[in-house]
Order: C-alpha cells, then sequence, then structure tokens
C-alpha cells in the first residue's frame, strides 16, 4: 500500500468533506443524527490535524523553506478550527447555536483543505518527490496510532490553551 504523504491526506480530506455532506443533508429536526456526525467530524479533524501539525507541517518547513508562509498560514487555520472543536465537544446537539457553531467550523475547513489540495500541496509534491513524500506518509500513520481522538484528551486541549495564552 502506498504511504504517499499527500495521497494520505487527500484521503482525510474525503472523509471529513463527506461528514461534512452527512450534516448538511441531516434535516433541520434531525438532533440525534446531527450529534452523532458532529461527534464523528470532531474525531476526524482531532486525528487530522494531529498528523499535519505533528509531522507533516515540520517536516515540509525543514525540506522546503519556501514555503514558510503557506504553512504559518495553515497552522492559523487549524487553530481557528480547534478552537471551534473544542467548544463543540462540550456543547449538547440541542444548543441553540450548535447548527451555526458547526456551519461555522464547515466552511472553515473545506476552505484550509481547498487551499491545501489547490495551492500549496502540488508544491510540496514537486519539492520533496516521490521517495521523500513515502517516508513522511510512514512518519504520518505512526503519528496517527498515538493521536488523540476528542480535544480533551489533555495532549489537543493543552497545545490549544498554549496557543491562547502564548
Ligand atoms: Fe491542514
Ligand atoms: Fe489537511
Amino acid at each position: 500500500m502506498s504511504t504517499d504523504a499527500i495521497v494520505l491526506l487527500k484521503n482525510d480530506h474525503k472523509e471529513i468533506l463527506k461528514a461534512f455532506r452527512d450534516f448538511e443533508s441531516a434535516g433541520e429536526n434531525a438532533v440525534k443524527t446531527k450529534g452523532k456526525i458532529v461527534d464523528r467530524i470532531i474525531e476526524l479533524l482531532t486525528v487530522h490535524t494531529y498528523i499535519e501539525n505533528e509531522v507533516m507541517y515540520p517536516r515540509v518547513r525543514e525540506l522546503l523553506p519556501g514555503l514558510e508562509d503557506d504553512i504559518d498560514e495553515s497552522y492559523e487555520e487549524h487553530h481557528v478550527a480547534d478552537l471551534l472543536v473544542v467548544e463543540l465537544a462540550s456543547m449538547k446537539p440541542d444548543a441553540e447555536r450548535f447548527d451555526a457553531k458547526t456551519t461555522v467550523l464547515i466552511e472553515n475547513v473545506r476552505h484550509h483543505i481547498e487551499e491545501e489540495e489547490q495551492e500549496w500541496f502540488p508544491k510540496v509534491r514537486e519539492g520533496l518527490g516521490r521517495k521523500a513524500l513515502q517516508d513522511l506518509g510512514a512518519n504520518m500513520e505512526m503519528a496517527r496510532e498515538r493521536a488523540p481522538r476528542r480535544p480533551s484528551q489533555p495532549s489537543a486541549l493543552k497545545k490549544t490553551i498554549d496557543a491562547v495564552i502564548s
């Protein structure tokens, strides 16, 4: 099986975007269903963000310093999404702002995924080449094993708090 880093990340993106569409098509009154879908969105985003933040972005920054600005912007976009995820994780699906907050999260993450896939992942592919992308992907899959599943787990929450107060 290929461990090409960009192929793996795009597979994650597909799964995330599918969960977004599930939320959007669930219907106004499907409170329980939407609660479950948001739980799934939270898990998918928590794992995916961990892999990018801990493995992909730092390695790309090291190997391709020219992409520094794209990576900084991406960290900031993750940070905004993290804040919304932390809030959503402690909200009940029947809360007044639950749908609105989820919609804003979806808008933000869709924009972010589009920037990754259209703007800077192609530069990463060109700059790193096949072998480095395979190695990077293998490291990402190891990180996936230890990734938090929910933002309430200390490592994820601590990162968010550190980012807010630093
Ligand atoms: Fe990202
Ligand atoms: Fe991503």
